[in-house]
């Protein structure tokens, strides 16, 4: 493929600079979602801080203004008022770009009794389906019934306090859950809840807004449902997979760098991994850490639930495998299908055998710049981190994948001294 022939824009990368300085890090996508979801929860106005810019969370306002919402933005403040929020149909042409947008479910039922939401479908890591928080509102007496790919769920009167156990813990599932049932008749429990730190967000923003809900963070969440929510000011967690992402900048192209605006707490597993890799991580205060290079070696990673490494992690961890002295096995237990970036890796000099959903990763001395293509949102930011370390030039595209979910990414490695800009070629 030659640059003559990109016809989307792409990142053109010339790679082996170090980097230095500092970068800050933007609200958290994941619970910013779920956040906006859970605005339809309450009829008054709810501010949202800290709103990263990102085509997620654009698409998730568009679903929100279908619904009746009325926003205002101001930066990355966001207004909302759900006061005519109506059960019509979440779009579908929306919700099946945005697996995120089916997360209204839950809100919409308890506030309406009844919501009508499409499917969200397959996507590029897996099948990904929903099974869990359909069997969380049946639980709480909603009436399910799927047809033609629409979920519509229906409660007479109210939705009632119940024990649910997941049988895996679902982040997304645990939300919907959640959020159900902040309106709903009486206590319900959830066992063998998500633990991840976007959901302790959701339960503070929901408690922010007079709803009583306790153990979140922990696998057993307690909600005692309560008759109306009232008006909040909420600041959204920042963001730790763009954290652990710049963290790994760091580590790959060997660089000194601050990481800011970032909580230490929520990235433990990876400053770890970091850590046993060869790349130390300090604390420079509260709320920065400092990377400090050393030689890279070889760690064997298995993705996991909350507090184990993240799945949003994997595929820049492994870009910085290809690197990394020795052999490296790189296990994905969340999602079924999340090693296609495997194939772009290797175009750049990459040694990695697959095996089901495990990864061989032998470390080689360097990368070589090429083109590649970004097949989901965290393959993309792996193809950039591989970039930066490579020899020569490296063009990524695929880039609606990367416009998903990093704010300003390339603005933010252009600071930090990166060759690294946004091309728009085309052939046509
Ligand atoms: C969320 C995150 C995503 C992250 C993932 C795991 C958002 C918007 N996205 O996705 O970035 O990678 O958590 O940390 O917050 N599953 C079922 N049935 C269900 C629900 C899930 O089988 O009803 C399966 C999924 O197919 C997947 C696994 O459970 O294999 C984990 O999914 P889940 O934790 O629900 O992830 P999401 O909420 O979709």
């Amino acid at each position: 493929m030659s640059i003559n022939s990109i016809s989307e824009p792409a990142l053109e990368i010339i790679g082996r600079n170090p980097l230095k300085g500092e970068v800050k890090i933007s609200g958290a996508k994941n619970s910013a979602l779920a956040i906006m979801a859970g605005t339809l929860l309450c009829a008054d106005d709810c501010r949202l801080n800290n709103v990263p810019c990102l085509a997620d969370i654009n698409t998730m306002g568009l679903v929100l203004a279908s619904l009746g919402v009325k926003i205002h933005k101001n930066g990355s403040t966001w207004e909302f008022n759900s006061k005519d929020l109506k059960a019509v149909k979440a779009p579908y042409d929306l919700v099946s770009q945005l697996r995120a947008s089916f997360f209204v479910i839950g809100p919409i039922l308890t506030r309406l009794g009844f919501a009508q939401v499409p499917l969200p479908g397959g996507c590029a890591i897996g099948s990904r389906p929903v099974d869990l928080h359909v069997r969380g509102l049946q639980a709480m007496g909603a009436t399910v019934i799927i047809e033609h790919g629409v979920v519509n769920a229906s409660v007479n009167k109210r939705l009632k306090g119940a024990k649910i156990f997941l049988d895996y813990p679902s982040v997304g599932a645990t939300e919907t859950i959640m959020m159900a049932a902040t309106l709903a008749q009486g206590q319900t429990i959830i066992e063998n809840a998500a633990r991840e730190p976007e959901i302790v967000d959701l339960a503070n923003f929901c408690n922010s807004m007079g709803a009583k809900i306790t153990g979140a963070g922990t696998d057993s969440i307690v909600i005692e449902g309560v008759n109306r929510l009232h008006t909040t000011d909420y600041d959204i967690i920042p963001d730790r997979i763009e954290a652990g992402t710049f963290l790994v900048a760091g580590a790959i192209t060997k660089s000194e760098i601050l990481v800011t605006s970032l909580n230490y707490d929520h990235l433990t597993p990876i400053i770890a991994k970091l850590a046993e890799i060869g790349c130390q991580v300090v604390r420079e205060d509260e709320i920065t850490l400092r990377t400090i290079p050393g030689e890279l070696k070889a760690s064997d990673i298995e993705t996991l639930p909350h507090p184990g490494f993240p799945t949003d992690m994997q595929a820049q961890f492994m870009a910085l495998l290809t690197i990394s002295e020795g052999n490296s096995l790189v296990t994905e237990t969340v999602f079924e299908n999340r090693l296609r970036h495997v194939a772009e890796l290797k175009r750049m000099g990459a040694n990695i055998k697959v095996k089901g959903n495990s990864a061989l990763v032998s470390g080689v001395p360097i990368l070589s710049g090429a083109p590649v293509m970004a097949t989901d949102l965290r393959a993309s930011a792996a193809l950039v981190l591989a970039g930066l370390a490579a020899d020569g030039k490296t063009i990524v595209q695929g880039l609606q994948h990367l416009d998903r979910g990093y704010e300003n990414l390339e603005q933010k490695f252009q600071k930090l001294g990166a060759k690294i800009k946004r091309i728009y070629h085309s052939n046509k």
